[in-house]
């Protein structure tokens, strides 16, 4: 009865507030940011729908497919598949980090264009990420070396993709990155 009267004269009197979040700092091509959001969070809603980087695709919750890729200290993560509190202190590269900041393309980007390797575009983003880990880790990829990167493309662009991973690695290779 008296915690029914001391509820009805303070009805906020048995809400816990939440703990104050420090909040997670984590650097996104090259700028710092800091999350103070559910850390919980998956990247790539945290790139698509609070910094606007849409250019990091969903494909599934498990990154099937690989549209979702971006680098985590230079190695591919699937950004639905990773949540924000696993960031802390990490620097992610997404698409959007990849051209020069006087708007120049990277190598790969210019020879995605130059081989026609772009239907809808849907998947590129995802292909862009994981053929530049593949070209850091093989600078002169093999078909098989590229035909296992784990991304998919629907508008059929596979063969138009090697041939661009391979105008890139000439390209980066003769010094033209
Ligand atoms: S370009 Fe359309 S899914 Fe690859």
């Amino acid at each position: 009865m008296a915690q029914a009267q001391a509820l009805a004269s303070n009805p906020t009197s048995s809400i816990t507030p939440e703990k104050v979040r420090d909040g997670i700092e984590v650097e996104i091509n090259g700028r710092p940011f800091r999350h103070t959001g559910d850390p919980d969070m998956p990247l790539l809603w945290y790139l698509r729908d609070v910094l606007r980087l849409t250019g990091t695709k969903y494909a599934s919750d498990h990154g099937l497919g690989g549209a979702d890729l971006v680098l985590v200290d230079k190695k591919p993560v699937s950004a639905a598949s990773v949540p924000m509190h696993e960031l802390a202190d990490k620097k992610v590269t997404t698409v959007e980090g990849l051209a020069a900041a006087d708007g120049k393309l990277h190598p790969l980007q210019q020879a995605f264009v130059d081989e026609d390797a772009i239907g809808c575009g849907y998947c590129t983003p995802g292909w862009l990420i994981a053929s530049l880990d593949l070209l850091n880790r093989h600078p002169q990829p093999s078909d098989d070396q590229i035909d296992q990167l784990p991304n998919l493309c629907r508008c059929g662009c596979q063969t138009r993709v090697r041939r661009a991973i391979k105008r890139a690695s000439a390209a980066m290779a003769g010094g033209h990155a």
